[in-house]
């Protein structure tokens, strides 16, 4: 029986190591600041995924010494009441960063939402301004999850530029901002989606292969060119044979493990570096007020 050869790429170690430093900077610049960072996590409803996420953010910042301004809202709230909220953390001094919780219910316009958020604010780079300067490569924040792929990368001295990179989803969220990411780092990017054709032959061309796409084990190890570096974003819940509720990416570990250099787990690969770099943004917005 052929055994895994691939190398884990480890989001939940270098996420810790990540986190290690932004505590260890905040405790030295509190003092001369006179407070910590903030950051405002808005949930709305009562999505299980989403509250689950929420609290893992929580949890994170207090490690680290980031003050939490959280709200949650009941279902029904109205884009009025919101949107005054966010215009209050906008004028807030104590706060860096705001996030809004995606998914919202669905009588609530996200866009219009997301739009509210100062720019300078928006540690989750999804305001068009900061999607403007990546498109333009000028400094900004940058989006939490495709920045924590970039980061992995680094982290394990994967050489980006030249590289063949083929991107599974377009989502505003990952598919996106990652590819201009991958652009910006001089990789050949392809971008494919739900109508896409022939995605075997694509996905069997690329040296570094990034699944965004949300479904539960697309990405088998016959779709890899051997020796790729494999990174999944994918969080797909299912229920396994004992009943409970279990994370499963969008490829299929056990196989493409056997023909990839590299690969994340899920969980322990993306997820854990989102966290870190949404931390990163609220501690980077933090330093320019300053
Ligand atoms: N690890 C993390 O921290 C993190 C953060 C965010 C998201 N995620 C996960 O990442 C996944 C993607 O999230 P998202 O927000 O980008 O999802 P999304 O908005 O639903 O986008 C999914 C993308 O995949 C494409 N797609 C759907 N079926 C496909 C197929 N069979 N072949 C190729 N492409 C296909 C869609 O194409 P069209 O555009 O043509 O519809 C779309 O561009 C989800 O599992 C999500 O839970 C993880």
């Amino acid at each position: 029986m052929e055994t895994q050869t691939a190398k884990i790429l480890d989001g939940k170690a270098l996420s810790a190591k990540i986190q290690q430093s932004l505590s260890a900077q905040i405790q030295e610049l509190q003092p001369k600041f006179g407070r910590p960072p903030g950051l405002a996590v808005l949930m709305v409803g009562d999505n299980p995924a989403s509250a689950a996420y929420v609290r893992g953010k929580e949890r994170a910042c207090e490690k680290v010494g980031i003050a939490s301004f959280g709200k949650h809202f009941p279902t029904q709230t109205s884009l009025a009441e919101l949107e005054d909220t966010i215009a209050a953390l906008n004028n807030d001094p104590q706060v860096d960063g705001i996030l809004v919780q995606l998914p919202l219910p669905e009588h609530l316009d996200s866009v219009k939402l997301l739009n509210q958020i100062a720019p300078e604010k928006d540690v989750d780079g999804l305001h068009p301004v900061n999607m403007g300067r990546l498109v333009r490569s000028e400094e900004g924040l940058r989006s939490c999850t495709p920045a924590g792929v970039m980061r992995l990368l680094e982290e394990y001295q994967i050489p980006v530029q030249g590289k063949q990179a083929v991107v599974l989803g377009r989502s505003i969220l990952v598919g996106k901002p990652l590819a201009l990411m991958l652009l910006e780092a001089n990789a050949t990017v392809t971008v494919a989606h739900s109508r896409s054709h022939e995605i075997k032959s694509i996905t069997q061309s690329a040296d570094i292969l990034i699944a965004a796409v949300g479904r539960n084990g697309l990405v088998t190890g016959e779709m890899l060119k051997p020796g790729a570096i494999v990174v999944d974003v994918g969080i797909n819940r299912v229920v396994d044979a004992s009943g409970k509720d279990r994370l499963i990416g969008d490829v299929h570990f056990e196989s493409a493990s056997k023909v990839a250099e590299y690969i994340t787990p899920v969980p322990g690969g993306i997820g854990p570096m989102t966290v870190a770099m949404l931390l990163q943004n609220t501690v980077k917005s933090y330093l320019t007020r300053f």
